[in-house]
């Protein structure tokens, strides 16, 4: 057993956050304690400055040179997401998505058919990549295109970029699910062509749980699915057309956008481009370890363009199983399963029994990701005579 228990589950959520975050939330409810926007005491000023510096910070690091306003607050990256589809998709309207999306988009896709949206779905390769030519054709007609730039289960990234161009070719809007690299891989708005970005705070950007947003660019239009009090125009019965009032009805999550900019600052100043460096060349030491165990399948190509995720099968091994005994008698905490994303799984033939993820993070050292994979080969050296006989 190591010194400290293994925590090679940043995918889910970033469980160890530098120390910064928890101290500005605390710092928050001791000092501000106010809401954003709903009073012009100092306490709700000092909120909106916090709120103001957070916006800044996401902006510079998803790459958007104009108004940080654009960027609302919302509970997560599923919040977001539903924010935007229901936002944006009208009856009769047709959104492209992929296999590799999250059930945070499947499943409010298949709710929004209730009501005259239909879907195609690009089914992707088993190595993460797509067929831009199926792209191409099923985009013709499309409203909006809706994609994962990281898959979950994966790593692997989506030619965001290159199907952007594609769908606005086509007229369509582009949104984009950055849970998985937002902090991690770096994002470019603008660059990239990305109409919609829907991000969680808990992940790469290292801020607490119930934090995340959704950017919109200028000129995109977008009903609110949530109405309510936005602290400013409050005669009209209808909530604001300005961006982030229009999406932020209700009391926003203070102590949380606190710690979210905590958390941001702290990856603006490592720089998401040295953090992807680090946590690319940990996978790819985590990759080749585990290449040399018998059994093992590796689900995860060694791309080093990628989000810090090896996922694995083992022979004669049930996932849950071997997740189990990782952390009870070696330590080392993973995710097994189907990760909330079955069509992936369909496409990897793992569907019926999932895998076993490994996601590294901002504080994962060498020393852990070495122990990790001697801890699968031993797991598999005491199992696979037992299987055999
Ligand atoms: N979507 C998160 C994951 O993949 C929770 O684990």
């Amino acid at each position: 057993m190591p010194d400290a228990p293994i925590y090679l589950d940043y995918a889910a959520t970033a469980a160890i956050r530098p120390p910064q975050v928890a101290d500005a939330m605390m710092a928050y409810l001791r000092d501000v304690g106010a809401t954003p926007g709903r009073a012009g005491h100092s306490r709700a000023v000092e909120a909106g400055r916090v709120a103001f510096r957070c916006r800044r910070a996401l902006a510079r690091v998803f790459g958007v040179r104009g108004d940080p306003g654009r960027i609302a607050f919302q509970l997560n990256a599923t919040h977001a997401l539903n924010v935007a589809l229901q936002g944006v998709l009208r009856p009769g309207d047709r959104v492209v998505r992929t296999s590799y999306d999250h059930n945070a988009v499947r499943r409010p896709v298949a709710a929004l058919a209730r009501n005259g949206v239909s879907e195609t779905v690009l089914a992707g390769r088993s190595d993460g990549s797509f067929d831009l030519d199926e792209a191409e054709r099923a985009l013709a007609g499309a409203r909006l295109l809706v994609l994962s730039h990281a898959s979950n289960v994966l790593g692997t990234v989506a030619p965001v970029a290159e199907l952007a161009a594609r769908a606005h070719a086509h007229g369509a809007l582009v949104l984009v699910d950055a849970s998985q690299s937002a902090g991690h891989i770096p994002v470019d708005v603008e660059g990239m062509g990305i109409d919609l970005l829907a991000f969680t705070g808990h992940k790469g950007l290292l801020g607490p749980q119930g934090t995340g947003g959704l950017y919109v660019r200028e000129g995109v239009e977008i009903d609110p699915i949530f109405t309510g009090g936005t602290g400013g125009e409050s005669g009209p019965s209808g909530v604001p057309e300005a961006m982030p009032d229009r999406l932020e009805a209700g009391t926003q999550n203070g102590p949380g956008i606190a710690g979210l900019l905590a958390g941001v600052e702290w990856v603006l100043g490592r720089g998401v481009e040295s953090i992807h460096a680090r946590q690319s060349a940990l996978k790819e030491r985590l990759h080749e370890r585990l290449s040399s165990v018998p059994g093992l399948r590796l689900l995860s190509p060694a791309a080093p363009e990628g989000a810090g995720i090896v996922t694995v099968t083992v022979d004669g091994i049930d996932p849950s199983h071997m997740a189990a005994r990782l952390d009870r008698d070696f330590g080392v905490m993973t995710r097994a399963g189907l990760h909330c994303a079955p069509e992936a799984h369909r496409i990897l033939g793992t569907e019926a029994t999932g895998a076993v993820r490994f996601s590294v993070g901002w504080a994962t050292m060498e020393a852990e990701v070495d122990h990790a994979a001697e801890a699968v080969a031993a797991l598999v050296s005491e199992t696979m005579p037992a299987c055999a006989g």
